[in-house]
């Protein structure tokens, strides 16, 4: 097998180039070519200086991932970076695309980087639940200094290579072919003695503020709420500041075992491929080729549509937006523009850039304006009969090869599709809101959806930033169907005798930015209750009657505060306990462990039900869809990661366990049986 490393010379360097798409992964091949490169450039006497660059779009994005768990091969990465840095003639990593993980911690052996404008350099190990482990939490403090190391490490959001640069990550920017400006910097470097290896550097290490690293966890408490990784990164850049490099590398080896042998790497590890296996649509051949979008249609200009426009006018893609009153369009459109300027605020846009995205905006009454839009989305109520009838009329105004999608949440999208003539132009886009800021879309396949529809919507989910995920057509899709078990089981456990704060907190302590009741109160209890059918036959209908519909009126499940605090509701709880006198319930102690089978695991249990339905495409896409559009902790992998972590046997013994108390509402998947009595996982790692 020929080697992804080549060298070739050029006058006194050595080249040693990487190609091994898509990323240039540092798997063992790569490894070994880059040490026998090094060896090559030592031993050629006609050779000063050497060169590491990469082909494709990117230099090394870090370790290959795919061969973490499996039999180490050598040489390992930590003692490849150590031969670059320990090479007698000087090495320059020549950086475009992102140099990550591994990638960087290569280029920190090499004695010089330079670097295109556009690159990027980051250490995201802790997005996989990891830490540098190949001296970058040793050597990047002593490059780019302590504080910086410590942001990087901790969040592993990239820099651009004009931030490295100003603070001496990146030596030397370059404009123009990066190749050629690299070996001109290898050969005026050549006779430069002493090497500046960054392992021997103390000046920035000396400089850190004794408390920076209390200072830094004081200020940035999120980053570590649930999650391992982050704090030993920490620890592994304290090592840096208080041992020498030696010493530090073996606390960070230590810390990276411990890290590495822990459930969240496995399962963040696991959640880097969900993510991208997303993106692949069963059955559709790769060479389908997406529709062109170059106009978007909106009809709705409320919080919805108008989150939903923000995502193409962020992208460049202009936006008709469709309204019946002149009033709604304004208060639409002015909000979007507020959003904008609030974002430009915390600097994520320049004024130029807000004026020029919501110049792509055109606000109209006229519904017929959609005529030109490649892809028209609805976003008005939740009710059949309209959505049937706008789709109706679209049908007779959009152009031939439109795609017209509905933003339903829970509606059947075939139904939707028989108003029209064309079913195969017609897909679900459910997005979540807030619609600009929450990366989750649900692309809905309807019976008759085409396949160049599909390859569409997800191509475009990635032009806007957002992770897409196929869901069939069923009532609320994945992530709402979901809901339902819980919901109905938690509303169950209050009148049994558990509090909105108990259940919720059984949520938070596992992880979830809420729990069920903390969401209800933020979504609007409301949602879907009318007061016109004026009948009190649940807690929420005698919620919603007494105005308590969440915290935009201040009240919900919990009373609030002018700041939005929340605080348990003597009112809500008498609300609750009429209701129990009412249906003869006599309350009793309730376990944390109960309100988990009853929320959890009968939430694995749909999950199962939607797997087994063909609703999903795949296990993964379940966890994707739970931990984007819901906040399920990503070092749980999500809730089908989640329940094979825990056991399926554990959860099919819970929820026989619980069943009596869930009565007629609870069914049992036969997938999680079979899987159960199998000794089988959804997830398959
Ligand atoms: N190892 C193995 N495969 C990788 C990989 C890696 N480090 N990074 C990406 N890939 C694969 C992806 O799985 C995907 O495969 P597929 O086509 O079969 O689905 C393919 O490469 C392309 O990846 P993306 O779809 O993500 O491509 P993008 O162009 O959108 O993004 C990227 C490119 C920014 C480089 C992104 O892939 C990325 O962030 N990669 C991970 C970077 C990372 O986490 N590096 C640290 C690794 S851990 C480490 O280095 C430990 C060390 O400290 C010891």
């Amino acid at each position: 097998m020929t080697s992804p490393i080549s060298t070739e010379k050029h006058g006194h360097v050595l080249i040693i180039r990487s190609n091994n798409p898509p990323v240039n992964a540092l798997g063992a091949a790569v490894r070994q070519g880059l040490v026998a490169g090094i060896e090559e450039a030592e031993a050629a006497e006609d050779i000063k200086a050497a060169v590491i660059i990469c082909e494709g779009q990117t230099f090394f994005a870090g370790a290959d991932i795919t061969e973490f768990g499996k039999p180490p091969v050598m040489p390992w990465l930590p003692e490849v970076v150590d031969r670059i840095e320990a090479c007698s003639k000087p090495v320059v990593a020549a950086i475009h695309g992102t140099a990550l993980g591994g990638g960087l911690e290569v280029a920190l052996g090499c004695h010089y980087r330079c670097a295109v404008a556009s690159a990027k350099l980051g250490v995201p190990e802790v997005k996989l639940g990891l830490l540098p482990g190949a001296g970058g939490t040793q050597r990047l403090p002593r490059v780019a200094g302590v504080e910086k190391a410590l942001q990087m490490v901790t969040t592993g959001t990239p820099i651009s290579a004009q931030e490295a640069f100003e603070i001496g990550l990146v030596d030397r920017m370059i404009e123009g072919d990066l190749l050629q400006h690299a070996v001109a910097y290898a050969t005026e470097v050549a006779d430069v003695r002493p090497l500046p290896r960054s392992s021997e550097r103390q000046g920035k290490i000396e400089e850190a503020s004794p408390t920076a690293f209390d200072d830094f966890i004081a200020a940035n408490p999120r980053t570590f709420k649930g999650f391992e990784a982050p704090m030993k990164n920490l620890e592994a850049v304290r090592a840096a500041t208080l041992k020498p490099y030696a010493e530090g590398v073996m606390d960070e080896r230590k810390l990276f075992m411990e890290l590495m042998s822990g459930t969240q790497a496995k399962a963040q590890q696991y959640f880097f491929f969900a993510e991208r296996k997303a993106a692949k649509i069963e059955g559709v051949d790769e060479t389908v080729k997406p529709r062109e979008i170059k106009r978007v249609g909106v009809i709705g200009a409320g919080t919805m549509g108008g989150g939903i426009s923000m995502n193409f006018l962020s992208a460049g893609i202009p936006v008709t937006i469709v309204e019946m009153s002149q009033e709604a369009l304004d208060r639409g459109a002015g909000v979007m523009l507020r959003n904008y300027e609030a974002s430009a605020k915390k600097g994520r846009f320049t004024a130029e850039q807000v004026g020029q995205m919501m110049g792509l905006l055109n606000p109209t009454l006229d519904f017929d304006s959609l005529a030109d839009c490649d892809l028209i989305i609805e976003a008005v109520f939740e009710q059949m009969e309209i959505k049937k009838d706008i789709f109706g009329r679209l049908d007779k105004i959009a152009k031939p090869d439109a795609i017209l999608a509905s933003n339903t949440s829970y509606l059947n999208v075939d139904e939707i599709a028989a108003a029209t003539s064309r079913p195969q132009d017609v897909v679900g886009l459910h997005f979540f809101s807030p619609a600009n800021v929450m990366k989750l879309l649900e692309v809905v396949r309807g019976a008759k959806t085409a396949d160049d529809v599909l390859v569409t919507a997800m191509a475009l989910a990635k032009k806007i930033k957002k992770v897409a995920v196929v869901a069939g057509v069923c009532y609320g899709f994945i992530g709402n169907r979901m809901l339902i078990p819980r919901q109905t089981e938690a509303t169950k456990l209050l009148l049994e005798g558990a509090t909105p704060a108990q259940i919720d907190k059984v949520h938070t302590d596992f992880g979830m930015p809420m729990g069920p009741f903390q969401m209800a109160d933020l979504a609007g209890v409301d949602i879907g209750w009318h007061r016109d059918v004026n009948r009190i036959e649940n807690i929420r209908d005698a919620l919603c009657s007494a105005d308590r519909w969440g915290q935009k009126k201040g009240a919900g499940f919990y009373d609030y505060d002018d700041k939005r605090r929340p605080s348990p509701s003597p009112t809500v709880q008498g609300i609750i306990e009429e209701f129990r006198t009412k249906a003869g319930v006599t309350p009793r102690e309730i376990s944390d462990e109960e309100i988990a089978q009853r929320t959890l695991y009968t939430m694995v249990n749909e999950g199962a039900k939607i797997l087994e339905e063909g609703m999903a495409q795949r296990a993964s896409d379940i966890d994707v869809v739970w931990v984007y559009g819901y906040g399920w902790p990503v070092y749980r992998g999500g809730p089908m990661h989640w329940a094979d972590a825990e056991g399926l046997q554990k959860i099919v013994d819970g929820l026989k366990a619980a069943a009596p108390h869930m009565g007629d509402d609870f069914s049992f998947s036969q997938l999680l049986l079979d899987k159960a009595a199998k000794g089988e996982k959804f997830t398959g790692r």
